[in-house]
């Protein structure tokens, strides 16, 4: 009788990759995630595809940082290795790569910075397209732009076009709201910014109507599917998406902060780790998400598949 469903094929995990070799760090606000090196990859799509776990995000911390974030777009960088080394270890995986700044400038920023430290919006959207046009050349399935700038979509879509890569499909961090819930993640991917905040370009969290105009902007410039961030906050926000626009995909991200919440609890033994994050998951799939990114991915696809839910 039950409305909603939770499967291991609705999650998708997140990787923090980083240069070297043999490396595997554990993060630690994030228990249980680990930045590992591309050599580890082919073994982690093996241990996904007997969990029935069937996407990845990747993340990047490049080798070195600069103003311009030049390593992001590198035919060698971080991501891109990644990409080959997944998608070498398993076709039948679906890769997504985040195209964003943040990681591979010095300054932390989503973008090219003015003289007064502004994000310069229109300067930076050509090289969101080069960053997921070298994704795509490492054979990535879907680009998913998480800076909320205006135009990212369209000027994505674009790029690819033109670099014969057609079939690289868009997930747009379409609503992404300026959250205190990121700081564990700040640590994963160690792009925190230097100065300042994000608001210019990420949402308010007292906002909501404001989501529906920032889906339909990213829908009329092409996007394949839609992602709102963080989720457990965001309930509300994950309906009326869904609602607005039922024919895209809807993904909802749950972020590094709610993870930590419930781990952090659970350790000390005030939470049912377990019962809270299935909790958790299965009640952003019944607010209208299709899929789940979640660190909670591979716990949950073992708990599933011992077959108590
Ligand atoms: C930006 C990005 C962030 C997250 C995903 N992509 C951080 C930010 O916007 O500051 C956060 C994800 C999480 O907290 O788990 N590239």
């Amino acid at each position: 009788m039950r409305e909603t469903t939770l499967a291991p094929d609705d999650l998708v995990l997140p990787y923090f990759v980083v240069p070297g070799e043999g490396v595997r760090s554990p993060i630690s606000s994030m228990p249980g995630i680990d930045q590992v090196s591309v050599d580890a990859l082919a073994g982690e799509a093996r241990e996904l595809a007997s969990l029935g776990i069937k996407a990845v995000v990747v993340f990047g911390i490049p080798s070195s940082k600069d103003a311009l974030g030049l390593e992001s777009y590198a035919e060698d960088g971080v991501v891109q290795q990644a990409v080959r080394a997944l998608k070498d270890a398993d076709s039948e995986l679906v890769v997504v790569t985040d195209v964003c700044l943040c990681e591979y400038t010095d300054h932390g920023h989503c973008g090219l910075l003015d003289s007064e430290g502004y994000v310069l919006n229109d300067e930076t959207l050509e090289i969101l397209g080069r960053i997921a046009v070298s994704h795509a050349e490492a054979g990535t399935d879907v680009v998913a732009p998480s800076g909320m700038l205006d135009g990212m979509v369209g000027a994505i879509r674009g790029a690819l076009d033109s670099g014969a890569h057609e079939r690289v499909a868009i997930l747009s961090y379409a609503v992404k709201y300026a959250s205190a819930f990121y700081g564990p993640f700040r640590e994963a991917a160690e792009g925190a910014p230097s100065f300042g905040d994000r608001r210019s370009h990420q949402m308010d969290p007292g906002n909501a109507r404001e989501a529906l105009l920032e889906a339909a902007l990213d829908v009329e410039q092409g996007a394949d599917a839609l992602m709102v961030k963080p989720a457990l906050g965001y309930l509300d926000v994950v309906t009326r998406v869904r609602e607005r626009f039922p024919e895209l995909p809807l993904a909802a991200y749950n972020v590094s902060g709610e993870y930590a919440m419930v781990k952090v609890a659970a350790a000390n033994g005030w939470l049912d780790e377990r019962a809270a994050a299935l909790e958790v998951l299965t009640c952003i799939r019944r607010a209208g998400a299709d899929l789940v990114v979640t660190y909670h991915a591979k716990d949950v696809a073992r708990w599933l598949q011992g077959g108590a839910a």
